[in-house]
């Protein structure tokens, strides 16, 4: 079986970075999407002494000249693309814990700038890349969102992330789970599966400290969904295989 090939946006750190380590086993080869080119490298450089196959590609998903630039990276080194992870994501205030006011709060610049990078860029990327997606044998794509933007989970008092609202951030990964669901529809009857990943609670910079999973964890609900056998979901939101309500 040929190398399949990945690309990682927001790789550099984090769960992409973890995600990019879990591929290995896989065989997968993984590119890298980071912002600043230096932090890519060191990235790479840590990710190759662990045995992972991988490369940089300097990419910063709001700019829309890199989306370009890494379809024709992708299309002239490799002429397809076997696995799509849009994991890049940033979260803007006001925070559960930062007063009464959370939803009327929110700064409308602060908003439309997570909205941009969680959701706007990723569709706006996704259908450039898709291309070669479509020339994969078993293309696969997985949208980092959150249990945070499940909407059920979040109206229910009973719920554990009930208390824990933070507007923009909450509702960009809502938006990013409607593109999961009209995506995979839209490519019902070809071999590329779509679906959601909330990664879980994770000890990032994002998630911070406290949070009770540990990195090595974080990147395993992702990977899983980037290796899907040809049976496998579409138009799903998943946990470690457990599917979450939307
Ligand atoms: N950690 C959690 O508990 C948790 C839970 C649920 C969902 N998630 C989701 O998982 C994904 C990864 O989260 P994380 O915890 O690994 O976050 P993180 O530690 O803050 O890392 C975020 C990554 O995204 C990159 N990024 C941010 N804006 C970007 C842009 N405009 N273009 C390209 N890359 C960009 C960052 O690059 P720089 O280094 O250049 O800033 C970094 O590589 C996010 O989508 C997040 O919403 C995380």
């Amino acid at each position: 079986m040929q190398q399949r090939i990945a690309f990682i946006t927001g790789g550099n750190r984090g769960l992409g970075f973890q995600t990019a380590i879990d591929l290995k086993e896989h065989g997968v080869h993984v590119i890298i999407g980071s912002r600043d080119s230096k932090q890519g490298e060191l990235a790479v450089e840590k990710l190759q002494a662990q045995g992972v196959d991988a490369e940089m590609l300097v990419f910063d998903i709001v700019k829309n000249e890199d989306h370009k630039a890494a379809f024709n990276f992708i299309s002239q080194k490799f002429g397809h693309l076997d696995i799509l992870i849009n994991n890049a994501g940033i979260a803007a205030g006001p925070f559960p814990g930062d007063g009464p006011e959370h939803t009327t709060n929110i700064d409308e610049s602060a908003l439309r700038r997570v909205f941009e990078t969680n959701f706007f860029a990723v569709v706006a990327l996704t259908r450039t890349l898709l291309p070669l997606l479509k020339a994969s044998p078993a293309g696969r794509i997985v949208n980092l969102s959150s249990i945070l933007g499940s909407l059920t989970l979040h109206a229910n008092p009973k719920s554990p992330v009930y208390h824990a609202k933070s507007f923009a951030y909450d509702a960009s990964k809502t938006a990013l789970n409607a593109f999961t669901v009209h995506l995979a529809y839209e490519l019902r009857d070809t071999p590329i599966k779509v679906n959601s990943a909330h990664p879980g609670w994770v000890k990032t910079d994002m998630g911070g400290q406290q949070a009770p999973m540990e990195i090595s964890e974080g990147g395993k609900t992702s990977a899983a969904l980037a290796t899907l056998p040809e049976d496998g979901p579409s138009g799903g939101f998943f946990h470690l295989g457990q599917p979450l309500p939307w």
